[in-house]
């Protein structure tokens, strides 16, 4: 063999080496290639920081918390005891422990209760079963349901008529020991936690109820969400649970409190009893808050809710970013939905199969359940606002718009009267 031969045979193993470590550091690092893209795939490598929701009260999903643990219909209740919650003795909170004694089952803050009264007609005197909403006002717990419910007079302007029929049965007659019938929680108000983003929860007057259910509950748990509170009254006379509130922000942190006083008491000192001398509105909101993404979740009177919602989305928060309960008759049209204009020049006819009428209907006569009524066919109601599902009724001919999403389940070819106008000619099963 020549010295050169031997020094190719050298090379050659030389280059076989080098090509053997190439191709080993190549695979190697394919390897970790893959593994990275399988981790990135997982999100193990998105830039924002992950933050795991732990349960409430116990690992449950939303499905669970009004099917599997909840019951059909009525369930007793007996009241364990009631607080008075107010400057002005309006405002009662009633706590309730099931008579079975069984353990409750939970629910998603925000949700309500139903209850189904027998209370004595002021005008025939006899007994009538009145249906009516109240919302869960503390968090989820395995012993009791609390609910606060405001007296409701009649209104300033026609002294002529009865005042509320539930809300003053309740404070009237409900008393500790009392049993009340009530349906499992339910409603699509509620807080969202499949996306973990700070939470600002607007309150005004009693619309501060589902609020307390979710502030409790975020705080209470290791949810690390931030919470601001706007709080609306007019003055520290109809403020609830402020002691409670007060000490929750001192203790909390992510917990940023903010009481507005629209029309506060001479007593009524700023800045120690409260933060704002101003209503909730998205003046306030834009002054106080950072610009981010938030939740919204909004409840209070009319008037509050017809120009905060519209406002904040004008702010430019998205609509899917607000959520919003509405405690009286469908007074705001939800989702952009509006109730049908009277364009059509044909007139409709609404057919009450069972009490065998055939009326006119036009937009003036408001929702087919103002219809009925006035019309004097016999239909069920309670809440009036599409939350307790009282009024559901089949439609055998026709269809009908909501002006506003049913918070009620209702069953295919069903409808819920209150919330609801025709499309055109109908047939309901009434
Ligand atoms: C999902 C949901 C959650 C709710 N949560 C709460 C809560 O947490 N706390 C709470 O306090 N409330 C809550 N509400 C409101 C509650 O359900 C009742 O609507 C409220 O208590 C009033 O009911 P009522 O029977 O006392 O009054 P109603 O008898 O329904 O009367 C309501 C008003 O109408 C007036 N009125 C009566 N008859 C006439 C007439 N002929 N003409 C004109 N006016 C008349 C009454 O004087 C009264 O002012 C909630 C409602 C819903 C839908
Ligand atoms: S009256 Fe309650 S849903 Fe219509």
């Amino acid at each position: 063999m020549t010295t050169g031969n031997l020094a190719l045979i050298i090379l050659a193993a030389i280059l076989i080496q080098v090509a053997v470590v190439v191709l080993i550091g190549l695979y190697r690092r394919r390897g970790q290639y893959l593994e990275l893209g399988e981790r990135a795939g997982t999100k193990e490598y998105i830039s924002t920081p992950q933050v795991t929701i732990p349960p409430v009260v116990e690992s449950i999903t939303s499905e669970q918390a009004t099917t599997d643990l909840a019951w059909d219909g009525f369930k007793e209740f007996i009241v364990q005891h009631r607080v008075m919650e107010d400057g002005n003795n309006d405002i009662c909170s009633f706590y309730l422990v099931p008579v079975d004694g069984k353990q409750l089952p939970t629910f998603r803050p925000g949700q309500f209760l139903t209850f189904k009264l027998s209370i004595l007609d002021p005008v025939t005197h006899q007994p009538k079963t009145v249906v009516r909403c109240y919302s869960l006002s503390d968090a989820p717990r395995p012993d009791y349901y609390r609910v606060s419910i405001k007296r409701v007079s009649a209104p300033a302007d026609r002294p002529d008529v009865q005042p509320g029929l539930s809300s003053n049965f309740f404070h009237d007659h409900v008393e500790e020991g009392s049993r009340l019938q009530v349906k499992a929680p339910s409603g699509h108000f509620h807080l969202m936690d499949d996306d973990p983003l700070p939470i600002v929860l607007i309150g005004g007057g009693i619309g501060i109820t589902p609020m307390l259910s979710i502030l409790n509950t975020v705080l209470e748990s290791d949810i690390n969400r931030e919470v601001w509170l706007y709080y609306g009254v007019r003055n520290g006379d109809e403020v609830i649970m402020k002691e409670h509130l007060q000490t929750l922000a001192n203790r909390h942190d992510n917990f940023h409190l903010h009481l507005c006083y629209s029309i506060p008491n001479e007593s009524d000192a700023e800045g120690v009893d409260y933060r704002h001398s101003d209503r909730v509105g998205i003046p306030l909101l834009r002054a106080t808050l950072k610009l981010m993404r938030y939740q919204f979740y909004v409840c209070g009177p009319k008037p509050m809710m017809e120009s905060l919602v519209p406002g904040l989305k004008d702010w430019g928060v998205d609509s899917g970013d607000i959520y919003y309960e509405s405690f009286g008759p469908a007074t705001l049209i939800k989702h952009e939905k509006s109730a049908p204009e009277a364009t059509t020049a044909e007139p409709i006819t609404i057919t009450f199969s069972k009490s065998g009428k055939s009326l006119p209907w036009d937009p003036s006569s408001g929702s087919l359940l103002e219809f009925a009524e006035t019309n004097n066919i016999e239909v069920e109601s309670g809440c009036r606002a599409g939350s307790c599902g009282c009024c559901q009724t089949a439609i055998k001919v026709g269809d009908v718009d909501y002006n506003q999403e049913p918070d009620a389940d209702v069953a295919s070819g069903h409808c819920l009267l209150c919330i609801s106008t025709p499309k055109g000619d109908i047939t309901l099963d009434a």
